[in-house]
């Protein structure tokens, strides 16, 4: 693919829609998969990760039919399902091989889970571990990366302590919770995204939270209920903070999902004295609101451990706003931020560091001086759609004029980020 050329903008202004959330797309085209009858989803991403979920499915025999920001899923329940023919190809999604391990785990049939590409080196132990001990029988290639073969088997409850801060582990657990029998407990650490806990509340799982402990009581049954999905505030995450460090900017973003355990960014961007209001708040299962954001000067913060999990997908914007932020900012703790489509440490660093920000890392810890002006340069997506999103902002705000070598990933999450983007900026 040919490099894309970015040149500097004066500001950002009017009202933006961005496409649907990714991990709630997902949720509702599993859960409606398992649950008896049709699902109607509204405003679902039409993204490669969700789209190759739902292939997922339907190579299981769920009838998925997707159009105009829809989706019509007719539910086959939870025993449903049938063996796929050949491997299913996951493509790049760790949410869908996560998620969907935890479903085809509790099955009749054998199935075999692949990935490509960055997929290939992301951790699936943390998934392995925990369905293990609920009676499954996965096989990985050494070390524990895909491709996944999963022996269907009869699931037994567990109690579970995460071991490490991943709602897509966690989902993993409570989906297969659904096919075990008895009550399985998950304990967090720290509280991840509950879109999952949610989900499986709207479709009539016997599901109950408290602080930090769920438990769902197996075998369970799931009921078709229509979803409408909000705006994806990971998506959102590139256009605020572009907002936010592009002087006279003034945008408002419609319908973003505002779960509390998705609210980090906005918290910390607040902290760091960014101009941020909400209006409009709607509440279904999954809330949401427009927001309306203004340019402003922002100071360093420090930002601890136990927040990240509410903001981890919003950390590449974070760098780049506080790489032009007064004084140092401190993320504590951010070794999960490896383990994602690339390590976005390295990338972010070598990134911005090209533009003249001052970045330095000591072991998980990352330290941001910010700089008067980010000049720009010759940039790399790394194969990574935040990396990529977040590279195109910062260059938005440079001096002088910036490339990025590879910018297709944004397909991964938000395939029309670049048009949406030309209508607000000027
Ligand atoms: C996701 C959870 C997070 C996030 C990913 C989507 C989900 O991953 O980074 O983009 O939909 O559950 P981890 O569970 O690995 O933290």
């Amino acid at each position: 693919m040919k490099p894309i050329k970015i040149d500097p903008v004066k500001s950002l202004r009017g009202d933006v829609v961005v496409p649907g959330d990714k991990s709630i797309s997902h949720r509702a085209l599993m859960l409606g998969a398992i649950a008896e009858g049709v699902t109607n989803i509204k405003n679902i991403l039409d993204c490669d990760d969700c789209n190759y979920t739902a292939e997922a499915l339907r190579s299981a025999g769920v009838s998925i039919e997707a159009g105009r920001g829809g989706a019509v899923v007719k539910g086959v329940g939870l025993f449903g399902l049938k063996k796929p023919e050949g491997a299913v190809n996951v493509g790049e999604s760790g949410t869908s091989m996560r998620l969907l391990s935890g479903i085809f785990a509790g099955q009749r049939f054998d199935t075999v889970l692949i990935g490509k590409d960055a997929l290939n080196r992301r951790p699936m132990n943390r998934i392995i571990e925990p369905l293990s001990l609920m009676g499954a029988a996965i096989d990985s290639a050494p070390g524990g990366y895909p491709p996944l073969a999963i022996k269907g088997s009869k699931l037994h409850s567990v109690s579970y302590r995460m071991q490490v801060p991943s709602a897509q582990v966690k989902s993993a657990i409570l989906l297969a919770g659904l096919y075990a029998d008895g009550t399985t407990v998950v304990e967090e650490g720290n509280i991840t995204r509950d879109h999952t806990e949610r989900a499986l509340k709207h479709f009539g799982s016997d599901i109950e939270k408290d602080g930090l402990e769920i438990k769902i009581k197996g075998p369970g049954r799931l009921l078709a209920k229509d979803v409408e999905v909000p705006g994806d505030i990971s998506s959102a995450a590139f256009l605020i903070t572009c907002a936010v460090i592009i002087p006279g900017s003034s945008i408002r973003i419609k319908g973003v999902g505002m779960n509390p355990t998705r609210g980090g960014m906005l918290k910390v961007l607040s902290g760091m004295g960014a101009k941020i209001k909400l209006a409009g708040q709607k509440y279904g299962f999954e809330p949401s609101s427009d927001i309306i954001v203004e340019s402003s000067r922002t100071k360093g913060i420090v930002i601890e451990k136990d927040i990240l999990p509410s903001l981890i997908d919003e950390l590449p914007a974070i760098f780049v706003v506080a790489s032009l932020s007064e004084g140092t900012t401190v993320i504590k703790g951010a070794e999960e931020l490896r383990v994602k489509e690339t390590d976005r440490i390295v990338s972010m660093r070598e990134n911005l560091s090209r533009m003249g920000a001052c970045i330095k890392v000591d072991g998980s810890d990352i330290i941001i001086e910010g700089v008067r002006r980010l000049n720009g340069a010759s940039l790399k997506s790394f194969g990574d759609h935040r990396t990529c999103m977040a590279m195109y902002i910062a260059a938005l705000a440079a001096e002088g004029g910036s490339s990025i070598d590879d910018a297709g990933c944004v397909n991964k999450s938000f395939p029309r980020f670049f048009s949406e983007m030309e209508k607000i900026l000027c």
